[in-house]
C-alpha cells in the first residue's frame, strides 16, 4: 500500500484524536528521516501504522499476539503494551507491509529494544515527543533530538522508566534492555564527557 492507501485504512481504524496524534508523529517522524538520513517513505508508513490497533479491545490483540509465537512475553505484562507488537503481526496481511524495518519499527514503539535501526529509533521518539505531548523532561529530550538521536532515546527511556516505577507499574525487560544499550553506546562515544 501507498501512503495514501495506508492513511485512509488508519482512518476509518481509530478516533479522530488517535487519528491527529498518528498525523503529528507521521510528519514528525519524516522530518526526523530527514536529519538522520532514513527513508522518509519507511518512516512514515510505521508512524501511521504504529497505533492502528490502539483503540482495539485488549481480548482481540491477545488472540492476535497469540497466533504467532510471543517471543517478547508480552501477555505477561500491561495491555497498553500490546498493540505495538500486534499491529506488527497484521502488517504484513493488512497493509501489504513487507519491509523488517517497518514493520519492527510498529513492533518495538511501546517497548524500545537495544540497537533499533534508524527507522525503529525515528518512530519511537516521534511518537514520545510528537508536538501535542506536554510532560516534564520533554523539552530536553525535544533538544537531545536535534543533534543525537541515541541521547534522546536515552532520556526519553530513563523518563518512562521513572514514571512507570512512580505509577507502581510493571516495566517490560526490552526497556531496560534498550535503556542500558542506549546509555553505554554513550558512555562509549563521550566517555567521561557529561554531555548527555
Ligand atoms: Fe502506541
Ligand atoms: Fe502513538
Amino acid at each position: 500500500m501507498d501512503i495514501e492507501q495506508i492513511k485512509r485504512k488508519v482512518k476509518k481504524n481509530l478516533s479522530e484524536k488517535r487519528y491527529l496524534h498518528t498525523l503529528r508523529v507521521t510528519e514528525l517522524a519524516r522530518q526526523l528521516a530527514r536529519t538522520y538520513g532514513a527513508s522518509e517513505i519507511h518512516v512514515q508508513k510505521a508512524a501511521l501504522i504504529h497505533d492502528y490497533l490502539k483503540e482495539t479491545p485488549n481480548h482481540e490483540l491477545q488472540s492476535i499476539i497469540e497466533s504467532t509465537d510471543d517471543p517478547l512475553d508480552i501477555l505477561a505484562y500491561h495491555p497498553v503494551l500490546w498493540h505495538g507488537p500486534a499491529a506488527a503481526i497484521i502488517a504484513e496481511k493488512e497493509f501489504d507491509i513487507h519491509e523488517p524495518s517497518i514493520i519492527e519499527a510498529v513492533r518495538y514503539h511501546t517497548t524500545g529494544r537495544p540497537e533499533m535501526d534508524v527507522v525503529e529509533e525515528i518512530v519511537f521518539i516521534a511518537d514520545y515527543m510528537e508536538p501535542a505531548r506536554s510532560f516534564p523532561g520533554i523539552e530536553e529530550v525535544r533538544e537531545a533530538a536535534t543533534k543525537s538521536i541515541e541521547q534522546a532515546i536515552s532520556l526519553a527511556l530513563g523518563n518512562s522508566i521513572r514514571y512507570l516505577i512512580h505509577q507502581k507499574a510493571t516495566i517490560h525487560p526490552q526497556t531496560f534492555q534498550a535503556y542500558n544499550a542506549y546509555v553505554s553506546t554513550l558512555i562509549s562515544e563521550y566517555g567521561g564527557n557529561k554531555i548527555w
